[in-house]
């Protein structure tokens, strides 16, 4: 794949402060990406995002979301992570996007502002303004208009399925396979979704592992917590609401 490789260099003395103090990162010397898609997964606050966002700050994308070109900023709100990575590519690849749930509506904003400046006809986001889709329309349309093309390209995408149906999930993993075929697109995403994560040729990362270390599909708490719900719905429930006395 294109980004090879992630190295934590440079670890501060002091660990003790965000994002340093991360468990996920302790320890850690680097990160290898071999896989056409690779799934980040771990409990609220392991540290995904954090990630996420320092790789897309030194790959060169908009810390808040968007390509290269998209450069809007609403808050610097971005941690010192990406001062201490060293990424590898082969070839380096300019192409790309940063999708960011938290600050999408923003981008969706930011492009409308484009278009006026020069129309296209939203062509690369399905004929109309973002703001004009719901928000599973809208994302889809990204995934599916503007995530086309032939060249080389790496998409980091923070909980894509925070918008979409379960089918459109299922979409997106038929959007996944387009791209993993073309052989063109590298992706990275951070995800609690158990559909997402089940894209058969993925490598999961999982960040509840102290450094964060890869993880078997059937072994993330995602998959096993779900199977047990839809298997064992009732018994499941009446033990969480059991009273205490
Ligand atoms: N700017 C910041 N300053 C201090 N701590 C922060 C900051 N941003 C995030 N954190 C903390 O760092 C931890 C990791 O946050 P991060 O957003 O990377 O988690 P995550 O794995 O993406 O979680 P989620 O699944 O909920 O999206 C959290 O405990 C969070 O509270
Ligand atoms: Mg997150």
């Amino acid at each position: 794949m294109f980004l090879k490789e992630v190295r934590f260099v440079d670890w501060p003395d002091d660990t003790g402060q965000y994002p340093f103090n991360l468990p996920a990162f302790r320890g850690i010397s680097e990160i290898t990406f071999p896989t056409a898609v690779t799934f980040f997964v771990g409990e609220n606050g392991s540290g995904k995002s954090t990630l996420l966002e320092a790789i897309a700050i030194c790959a060169g994308f908009n810390a808040e979301g968007g390509s290269a070109a998209n450069r809007f900023s609403t808050a610097q709100t971005e941690s010192a992570l990406h001062n201490h990575l060293r990424l590898s590519w082969f070839p380096k690849v300019n192409r790309g996007f940063f999708l960011r749930a938290e600050s999408f509506f923003n981008f969706a904003s930011y492009i409308d502002e484009l278009e006026r400046e020069c129309p296209t006809g939203y062509a690369a986001y399905g004929g109309k303004s973002l703001h004009e889709q719901s928000h599973g329309e809208s994302f889809l349309s990204l995934f599916t208009q503007r995530f086309r093309g032939r060249s080389k390209a790496l998409y980091l995408l923070d909980e894509p399925e925070a918008a979409l149906s379960p089918a459109r999930q299922l979409a997106l993993l038929r959007v996944l396979w387009e791209h993993e075929q073309a052989g063109q697109t590298q992706f990275i995403i951070a995800t609690h979704s158990p559909i997402l994560l089940g894209y058969p040729t993925a490598r999961i990362l999982n960040f509840d592992a102290s450094p964060l270390a890869p993880v078997r599909y059937e072994e993330t708490d995602h998959y096993v917590i779900t199977r047990h719900f839809l298997l064992n719905r009732e018994a499941m429930l009446e033990t969480l609401f059991q009273t205490d006395d």
